[in-house]
């Protein structure tokens, strides 16, 4: 990794970042302009072989009365402000009563080792000589605004960080209308944006839309960043594929309401960008206050999506994941939910720990059903003190009990929302996000707490310490089953626009404190499956709950989508029973567990109701994975046949960093009468090494797997799965 600078001889600067693959150069100007010249692959040297032309364009304004040549409009900004005579989608938006136009030029630079991590915001982390920093620091003179651009380069990796703060240097106060992380304007419209949208248990649908003129969002509203919409995007080149194609990527660390996706212009430019959704969020800056955006991250390769999946993995685990469990192998679980929904007792959860330690499961989670008067779900949220109805002997004892047997033992939660039927509601009607006039509106008959307010953050946290220390919990998986509506607070302490971002601090805030009281608990999170799956969450919780829907060949779509970006590490995946409770589907429990040992591997059945065949047979499940779980955690994705290409078929293959050790799966949605044969040729293996089949004992070369690849023999069923585990010989 590098930053050079180098002086102009027309007192312009440029700035150029490098690292392993990536350049990024900005141009200031001899007057303060600051452009970018290039985001994409390593060059050795910047000597402007790119300089744009000085062109007349008609209808773009500009500053200087001597020319009609220069224009903000059509240059490559690096953070484009309104009402300055660039048109196009705006990174920043300020103003009071008199005044809403931002002139941004720059004032100074500094380059430092490390990150600088964002106080009350998640960021990426890295030891101080593992990261260098350029700050720009951008003023506009009359409003007296000075707004800093944070570019953080990693020695071990190819993504750049990048945040945005504002400070409000004058005696006025102004209002944030607008702020986003991340822009980048790219020199053309060839490509198609990449997102990963979906449904409740439609989770990270990954679509492609070929770019056209205007503006194509990817955005939430929601109060979190959803089932709907991911805080990522990505341009394409349209030839793009696994391994090769120009890719351009950006993410957000945030969890709530957010905006993402391009901007293309008149001359065919295209603006990328990424931030707080402006529709929701305002922020009123008083003088000398200060306010930082979320941190963003910029990706590009030029090999494919395979390239830019391997570079997110490594980052995640690296940069985002932190604590105890960040890169530590995750104990395979077996969850109460779809086994007993509500309908439990301690006799029920005792006799499933006995058939979880008989098929060598590592952790019992206790799921929704535990607390309060909670038989169903319209009641007690909120009243975190346990159902005695249900677990008489108490919380800890029955914890005792688990651990006896040699089960971890973890526990279901959702804090941030309370039931109108419980303790906490009737103490405390005005803790709930709602507008003072207008009825409350119900979704799964809960409301949302505000955790914008203090006195609930306190609380929270003081609540949820107790829940953890009143027994031996080493997991926790933290729910949260509804989206924000009616969002305001009854303090009215702030702007009503100010209540989503600040919910979202509340909740990182509580986070902080909990994570850094229980170091030891492994923390999961969950937002009825995956309604929060970003990386925001990622940097408290080391994984989640990928979908509610556990039905293994609905996953392969969702799995696929979420591996775009987030390791299997992160990624919760269960074996349930068929029929499948979300789509009514028949699958084997061979295909179940293959599909499921994609991520991190937990069952969610009676097994008590289980014939000892099927017992035996998760057993085996359970052997294979503790022997693959390295390779599937730590080790490269490749994926070689994917949903969106060959719908009938999906493939993914994981290696062993050191290339010692490959796990392939492959299923066939449906059986097809004389269907071609599938020769599947595998990739990322030593080439010269050789490679024992562990289930034949077969020896291949590396090379002879990639280049001619394996047979995958028919079978007349559908839902068919097979999996082939090689080892160096
Ligand atoms: C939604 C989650 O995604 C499920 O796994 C389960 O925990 C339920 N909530 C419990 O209410």
């Amino acid at each position: 990794m590098k930053i050079q600078v180098k002086q102009q001889e027309n007192n312009g600067i440029h700035f150029h970042l490098s690292n392993k693959s990536v350049s990024l150069v900005i141009e200031s100007t001899q007057d303060g302009y600051v452009f970018l010249r290039h985001f994409g692959k390593k060059i050795r040297n910047y000597h402007a072989s790119n300089r744009p032309q000085a062109l007349d364009r008609a209808f773009s304004p500009g500053p200087y009365a001597d020319s009609r040549c220069f224009s903000l409009d059509t240059q490559r900004q690096v953070y484009a402000t309104a009402g300055m005579g660039d048109f196009r989608y705006p990174a920043i938006m300020i103003a009071n009563e008199k005044d809403q136009g931002l002139d941004l030029r720059l004032l100074t630079y500094e380059v430092q080792d490390g990150v600088v991590p964002i106080a009350g915001l998640p960021s990426s982390h890295a030891n101080q000589k593992a990261a260098q920093t350029l700050k720009l620091v951008l003023e506009d003179r009359v409003l007296a605004i000075q707004v800093v651009l944070f570019y953080t380069l990693f020695a071990e990796s190819t993504v750049i960080a990048t945040h945005v703060e504002v400070t409000n240097n004058s005696q006025q106060g102004y209002t944030i209308e607008k702020l986003h992380s991340a822009m980048l304007d790219l020199e053309h419209c060839n490509y198609e944006l990449i997102e990963l949208a979906g449904a409740y248990a439609r989770e990270k649908t990954l679509q492609k839309t070929p770019l056209k003129q205007g503006l194509m969002s990817v955005n939430s509203r929601r109060g979190a960043s959803s089932h709907q919409a991911t805080p990522f995007t990505c341009l394409a080149a349209p030839t793009t594929n696994e391994e090769q194609g120009e890719v351009i990527g950006m993410h957000l660390l945030y969890s709530g309401d957010f905006e993402a996706g391009v901007f293309v212009d008149q001359l065919a430019t295209t603006r990328m960008f990424i931030g707080l959704n402006h529709e929701t969020f305002r922020w009123q800056l008083e003088p000398q206050a200060t306010f930082t955006s979320p941190e963003a991250l910029l990706t590009y390769t030029d090999q494919g999506f395979g390239q830019m999946t391997q570079d997110m993995h490594d980052f995640v685990k690296a940069h985002i994941l932190t604590g105890q469990h960040q890169n530590a192998l995750r104990p395979i679980l077996l969850n109460n939910w779809e086994a007993t929904y509500f309908d439990f007792d301690e006799a029920k959860i005792l006799a499933l720990a006995d058939k979880a330690v008989e098929a060598g499961i590592e952790l019992l989670v206790l799921d929704d059903g535990w607390f309060g008067q909670r038989n169903d779900d319209n009641t007690s949220l909120g009243d975190w003190f346990l159902n005695e109805a249900k677990l008489p002997k108490g919380l800890a004892n029955l914890v005792e009990q688990v651990n006896q047997k040699g089960l971890q033992f973890g526990i279901w939660v959702e804090p941030e929302m309370v039931s109108v039927t419980s303790e906490l509601y009737r103490q405390h009607p005005d803790w709930c996000l709602h507008m003072a006039k207008r009825p409350h509106l119900y979704s799964r008959n809960q409301l949302v707490l505000d955790l914008s307010r203090e006195d609930v953050q306190n609380y929270l946290i003081e609540a949820m310490s107790t829940v953890f220390a009143s027994a031996n919990i080493s997991y926790v998986k933290w729910d949260m089953n509804r989206n924000m509506t009616c969002v305001a607070s009854a303090l009215q302490q702030h702007g009503i626009k100010e209540i989503s971002h600040r919910y979202i601090l509340g909740l990182y805030k509580i986070l902080t404190a909990l994570i850094e009281k229980f170091p030891h608990i492994l923390f999961e999170s969950c937002s009825g499956g995956g309604g929060r799956y970003d990386l925001g969450m990622l940097a408290y919780m080391p994984q989640t709950w990928t979908s509610d829907n556990t039905d293994a060949i609905c996953r392969l779509n969702i799995q696929y989508g979420t591996s775009f970006i987030y390791p299997a590490i992160t990624m919760g995946a269960h074996v349930s029973a068929v029929p499948n409770h979300q789509v009514g589907r028949i699958t084997s429990l061979a295909t179940r567990g293959a599909i499921a040992m994609a991520g991190n591997l937990g069952y969610e059945l009676d097994l008590t109701q289980l014939p000892q065949t099927e017992l035996t047979e998760i057993a085996q499940q359970v052997q294979t994975y503790k022997a693959i779980r390295p390779i599937i955690q730590a080790g490269d994705l490749y994926r070689l046949l994917n949903p969106t290409t060959t719908p009938n078929e999906t493939a993914f293959l994981y290696i062993s960093k050191d290339k010692t050790e490959a796990v392939v799966t492959y299923c066939k949605v449906l059986a097809q009468a004389e269907s071609p044969t599938t020769v599947l040729r595998l990739k990322g293996l030593d080439e010269t090494a050789r490679y024992r089949d562990t289930k034949t004992q077969q020896c291949y070369g590396g090379d002879e797997l990639m280049h001619v690849g394996v047979t995958i023999p028919l079978a007349r069923t559908d839902f068919y799965t097979v999996t082939f585990h090689f080892q160096k010989c």
